[in-house]
C-alpha cells in the first residue's frame, strides 16, 4: 500500500472508531490512536523526510487533508461528549426550586417563661442568685417555719391542696406560695442571702379572669447586716422601673403576711393614664396599680432557720407573674394563658 493508500483507508475507519468513544478519557484514546506517533498518520509524517522529493507535493497534501478530516471528527466529537456529561452532571445534582419546602414551625417561649426570664434577669443585675425547691411541699415549710400558725385559714383542707392531711407533723401540701424556699434556702446558707425564687404555686382557686388554681410566683428574700425598710422599697422601685418603665413611681401600703413585719402591698403608678382618669381601663382612675406582697422578714422566721434576728435582718418579696405580665401586656383575661389560642401566644414571640 502506497501512503496515500494508508492515509484513505485511515481516514475511512475514523469515523467508526471515533464515533464509539462515548467519553472523554476514551476520546483521548482514540486521538491517540488516530493521530499519535504509532498511528498510521503518524508513521507516515515520520516518512516524510525520506521521501523522493517529487513524491512528498502528493503524500504532503494527503496527509494534511486526513489530519485535519480525522481532527475534525475528533473536535466535534469532544464537543458532543462534554455536551452530554454537562447536561448529565446537571440533572444530577439539580435543585428544583419550585418544589415547596418541607417546613417545621418554630416555636417560642411561652409569655410566662419570658417573663419570668426577665424578672429573673433584673435580680441577676441586681447581684442575686437563683434558687428553687419543691412544688409538693412539707406544711412546715410552707405554713410553721413562715410564722404560720395552726389555725390560720388557709391552713383549712378545703384551702389548700393537701396530698396529705391529717397529722400536722408531717402533713404534705402542693405549696401555696413560693416562699417555703425562704426557708429550705436559710436551713442551708448561711448570710448574706440574696435570692430570687421563680416557679409554680397551688390553690384552691376556681378559674375566673383573676385566678388560676396553678400560676408562678417569684419570690424575692434579702437577709444580711443591716437591711432596712428603705432598701426593700428602693429595690422594688429599681425592679419597677426596669420592668415597667423608667417614669414607674411605686407606693407601699399596709398589709399582713404572717412571716413579714411590718408587711407591706407594692402599688405601681399607673402607666396608661395620669392617674385622674376614671375610663383608664388599667387603674380605672386610681392612679395606682397593686402588683405584689412584701415585708421585713418576722425575726420568728428568722429565729426558725438559726439565724441572730439581732445580727441580721432581711426583706422578702412575693410577686404573681401571671399578675405582673397581665398589668404590663394589658391581658384582660388570665385563662388566655392556658387556652393555648395561638393568636394569643403569636403576639408574644
Ligand atoms: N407569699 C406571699 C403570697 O403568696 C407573698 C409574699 C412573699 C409576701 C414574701 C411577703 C413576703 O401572697
Amino acid at each position: 500500500m502506497t501512503h496515500v493508500e494508508q492515509l484513505e483507508s485511515a481516514r475511512l475507519k475514523a469515523a467508526e472508531i471515533v464515533g464509539a468513544a462515548s467519553t472523554s478519557d476514551e476520546l483521548s484514546s482514540v486521538e491517540a490512536e488516530l493521530l499519535g506517533k504509532d498511528s498510521t498518520v503518524g508513521e507516515v509524517r515520520r516518512a516524510m523526510g525520506s521521501l523522493d522529493p517529487e513524491d512528498r507535493p502528493v503524500v504532503g497534501a494527503a496527509l494534511q487533508a486526513a489530519t485535519r478530516e480525522i481532527q475534525g471528527l475528533i473536535d466535534s466529537r469532544r464537543t458532543a461528549i462534554e455536551t452530554e456529561e454537562e447536561a448529565d452532571r446537571l440533572s444530577g445534582d439539580s435543585i428544583d426550586v419550585t418544589l415547596e419546602r418541607i417546613s417545621f414551625p418554630q416555636g417560642s417561649l411561652h409569655l410566662i417563661q419570658q417573663t419570668i426570664d426577665e424578672v429573673v434577669d433584673i435580680f441577676v443585675g441586681l447581684g442575686y442568685q437563683v434558687a428553687s425547691g419543691p412544688e409538693a411541699e412539707l406544711a412546715y415549710y410552707n405554713f410553721d417555719a413562715l410564722n404560720t400558725p395552726a389555725t390560720h385559714p388557709s391552713r383549712l383542707e378545703s384551702d389548700t391542696m393537701y396530698l396529705d392531711f391529717g397529722d400536722p407533723e408531717d402533713e404534705v401540701l402542693l405549696r401555696v406560695h413560693t416562699s417555703p424556699v425562704q426557708v429550705r434556702w436559710m436551713e442551708q446558707q448561711e448570710p448574706p442571702v440574696y435570692i430570687v425564687v421563680p416557679g409554680k404555686a397551688y390553690r384552691t382557686d376556681t378559674i375566673d379572669a383573676t385566678h388560676l388554681p396553678v400560676f408562678h410566683q417569684i419570690e424575692g428574700l434579702a437577709v444580711d447586716e443591716s437591711i432596712r425598710f428603705s432598701d426593700l422599697k428602693g429595690t422594688l422601685l429599681q425592679f419597677a422601673r426596669e420592668y415597667f418603665g423608667a417614669e414607674t413611681e411605686v407606693r407601699l401600703r399596709p398589709h399582713f403576711f404572717p412571716f413579714t413585719e411590718p408587711s407591706a402591698e407594692l402599688d405601681i403608678s399607673c402607666f396608661a393614664c395620669s392617674g385622674s382618669d376614671y375610663s383608664c381601663r388599667v387603674c380605672s382612675g386610681a392612679g395606682w396599680i397593686e402588683l405584689l406582697g412584701c415585708g421585713m422578714v418576722d425575726p420568728n422566721v428568722l429565729e426558725a432557720v438559726g439565724y441572730d434576728p439581732t445580727r441580721v435582718s432581711g426583706f422578702a418579696f412575693g410577686m404573681g407573674v401571671e399578675r405582673i405580665a397581665q398589668v404590663r401586656h394589658g391581658i384582660n383575661d388570665m385563662r388566655t394563658y392556658i387556652d393555648n389560642d395561638l393568636r394569643f401566644l403569636r403576639q408574644f414571640v
